[in-house]
């Protein structure tokens, strides 16, 4: 829809529908936004009139009239109706006034038409677009990594495991281990692919089946993987802010605060983590991971996405590198969102020693052999490498300011529904 002035011809859905005596009021919805169309009885034949008195909501229409500035009208224009055909007259649509979140994931297909999700589904393009440019920009290769796998990356517990042939096989929790393999060639590479998690948690923030984009880079010290980070995530909300302002206003999120988000983001280790938890009257004793509260807890100190650092080596996977100078913890680095959005980036620099590989895979139950090719990386010309993984919808739901992850994806998978 492009509004001007003049004769105007227009297929949308019909969002709202008022019907006087006189008038009919149709608001009519696409892909851009919403207008308000008239159909005034004295000035239309009458069949034009009898097809507008039938009309219904979400039934698809062809509009011609004339467009003009309408200070009173939903969007600031409204047609005047010359012309109306309808292509499907909708029966009564299911989702009305009065409806729950469990009734929309139900009817997730229609739903998708609302405005909050259409909205949503734009920033997620803007979002993705940013995140391709910023590898672009930086030399590095996007690469397709497979999503059946053989082993587990991120710990056997949330594997989703099915028949393969006469054997099993997992559906991928990360492209980690594989895009590791493809950094001696490409040296410098990306990735976005969905990821699954067999989550048994019923939070806002956890899907089964999610969009991953991750990277991983030789030569990339524990350094420039964070300035890289940062550099990302700041470029997505600058991006963000100049594309979707429309849509951010809709979803009620404040534009200054994402032009806000700039390097450098403030950095803390685990244990000044602890410290600062402390102080809130929070206690965890070391070796703990840090769960949703306690991230929640942390980030009332900050306006900027934080940086948490050096976590204690048994809550890590088994492929960080040890930190040179304390043993006990790994060179990872969290990275959790501002107002309790919770984890939006996982990242290490890479264990390159393979003994140590071989002793924390042995210490987590698994079976070396399935690892061999991975072993293989650090046999045959292995060098300091770094990478990422960022979790597409929770970037969404920070920035657009949801209340749950659900919304951030067309077709939410958890625990408890893999329908529509
Ligand atoms: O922290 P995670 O588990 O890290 C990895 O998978 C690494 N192998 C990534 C890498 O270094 N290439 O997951 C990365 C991110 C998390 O920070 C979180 O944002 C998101 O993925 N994530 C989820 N998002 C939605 N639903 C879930 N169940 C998620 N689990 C992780
Ligand atoms: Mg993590």
């Amino acid at each position: 829809m492009d509004a001007g002035k003049g004769k105007f011809n227009i297929r949308g859905w019909v969002y709202r529908e008022r019907k006087g005596k006189n008038n009919i009021f149709i608001i009519l919805r696409d892909s851009t936004n919403i207008i308000q169309c008239v159909v005034k009885k004295e000035k239309v034949n009458k069949d034009v009139w009898e097809k507008a008195e039938k009309v219904t909501i979400e039934s698809s229409l062809e509009i011609s009239g004339n467009i003009k500035k309408d200070k009173r009208a939903t969007g600031g224009y409204e047609i005047e109706v010359e012309e109306l055909n309808i292509v499907n007259l909708a029966q009564p649509f299911p989702i009305t006034k009065d409806y729950s979140p469990e009734f929309l994931l139900e009817k997730r297909h229609l739903w998708l038409r609302s405005r909050k999700l259409t909205a949503v589904m734009k920033v997620k393009e803007t979002i993705l677009d940013a995140s391709r440019e910023f590898f672009k920009m930086n030399g590095w290769h996007e690469v397709t990594p497979p999503i059946i796998t053989s082993t587990a990356c991120e710990g056997g517990s949330t594997l989703f495991q099915l028949k393969y042939f006469n054997d099993i096989a997992y559906l991928s929790q990360s492209a980690q281990l594989y895009l590791e393999a493809l950094i001696f060639s490409l040296e410098k590479v990306w990735s976005l692919t969905p990821s699954f998690r067999a989550e048994k948690s019923k939070t806002s923030r956890h899907l089964a089946e999610y969009w991953h984009l991750e990277g991983e880079a030789a030569w990339l010290d524990f350094e420039g993987l964070l300035k890289f980070m940062e550099g990302l995530i700041s470029h997505i909300c600058q991006r963000v802010a100049e594309k979707n302002e429309k849509e951010l206003k809709f979803l009620g999120r404040d534009i200054e605060t994402l032009k806000k988000i700039k390097p450098p983001f403030p950095r803390i280790t685990y244990d000044e983590a602890l410290k600062i938890l402390e102080k809130d009257g929070i206690k965890i004793k070391w070796g703990k991971d840090l769960r949703t509260i306690e991230e929640d807890t942390l980030m009332k100190h900050y306006e900027k996405p934080l940086i948490v650092t050096k976590y204690p080596k048994e809550v890590k996977a088994f492929y960080m590198k040890e930190d040179p100078n304390n043993p006990k913890v790994v060179l990872c680095c969290d990275i959790i969102a501002p107002e309790g959005y919770g984890e939006i980036i996982g990242s290490s620099e890479r264990e390159t020693d393979i003994n140590k590989l071989i002793k924390r895979l042995k210490e987590s139950g698994e079976d070396i052999k399935n690892y061999e090719w991975y072993l293989d990386l650090r046999r045959y010309g292995s060098v300091p490498h770094s990478g990422f993984g960022m979790g597409v919808e929770r970037v969404v739901s920070w920035i657009c300011k949801l209340d749950n992850i659900k919304d951030a994806i067309p077709f939410p998978r958890t625990m408890l529904r893999k329908y529509p």
